[in-house]
């Protein structure tokens, strides 16, 4: 009996693991509710404009768009605020209703060129002035390649938890170690998304102290990024998984049927 509840505390965890990590993989991938609700960052662009009026002095118009459902990177318009996921990102024009860019594996995270992407030539040019040597500007490289690195990472561990789930269900010590090992590298791989992750948004956030404007009376530049629920979602998994490998060691060396 005790043996039972080991592998129903171990199925249980990489359950609660995999759950997460597919929440994770929904979003953004449309703006319906949940995908909407699910994101690993969120850039709120909507006191950049007063920003620019200030740097220019004139008059900042057509830098935004109302139309919640014109196309992302087009030059259509800025939205009021963009949120990323792992296959796509969306911008939205009110809380509610947005676009979705087309979803692509390896979908790059890209901050920079996903908002000047949307500004009239005119505006990104002015842009490219503005922020033109900061860290967030400067990020676009390195941040689309750890993007796609992380990626993998998460797919694979996701698909690893998946696994450990699914051996663990045959109920004997061979397949109980390989759930272990399963659970093991799932988590490494889960870590090393996180981390990524982390440290890329940690970096995207430089942008939030940046000041632009007279050099006597600067603003902020009005662009803050934030953490979105889905890094939070994909650390709690990495704990999940984690936390299911003793209870699937355990079983693995004393399951007696
Ligand atoms: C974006 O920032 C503005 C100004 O700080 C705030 O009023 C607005 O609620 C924010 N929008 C979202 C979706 O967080
Ligand atoms: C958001 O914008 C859409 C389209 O412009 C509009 O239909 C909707 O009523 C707005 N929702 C809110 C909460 O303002
Ligand atoms: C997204 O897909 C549509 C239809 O397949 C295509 O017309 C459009 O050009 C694509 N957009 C981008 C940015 O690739």
């Amino acid at each position: 009996m005790r043996g039972e509840i080991c592998v129903g505390s171990a199925s249980f965890l990489a359950f609660t693991s995999l759950l997460l990590m597919i929440f994770v993989h929904v979003s953004q991938i449309n703006t319906s509710a949940v995908p909407r609700g699910i994101s690993l960052v969120k850039i709120n662009v909507s006191d950049y404009g007063a920003a620019v009026h200030v740097a220019i002095f004139d008059p900042v118009d057509h830098l935004y768009t109302n139309d919640s459902s014109a196309p992302l990177e087009f030059g259509a318009g800025l939205r009021q605020f963009y949120l990323f996921g792992l296959y796509s990102h969306c911008g939205y024009v009110n809380t509610s209703a947005g676009t979705c860019t087309n979803k692509t594996v390896q979908n790059e995270f890209q901050p920079y060129a996903a908002l000047t992407s949307d500004m009239l030539q005119n505006y990104t040019d002015l842009t490219n002035f503005l922020l033109g040597g900061t860290a967030f500007e400067d990020s676009t490289d390195s941040l689309g390649g750890s993007s796609r690195a992380a990626y993998w990472m998460l797919l694979l561990g996701t698909i690893c938890a998946a696994l450990a789930l699914l051996t663990g269900v045959a109920k004997n010590n061979f397949t109980f170690f390989i759930s272990t090992a399963l659970a093991i590298v799932g988590a490494i791989l889960l870590l090393i998304g996180a981390s990524i992750w982390t440290a890329m948004i940690h970096k995207a956030q430089s942008i939030n102290s940046v000041m632009i404007g007279p050099p006597a009376s600067p603003v902020l530049a009005g662009i803050v990024v934030s953490v979105g629920p889905g890094l939070f979602m994909i650390w709690a998994a990495f704990v999940a998984l984690f936390a299911s490998v003793v209870p699937y060691m355990v079983s693995c060396c004393t399951y007696r049927g």
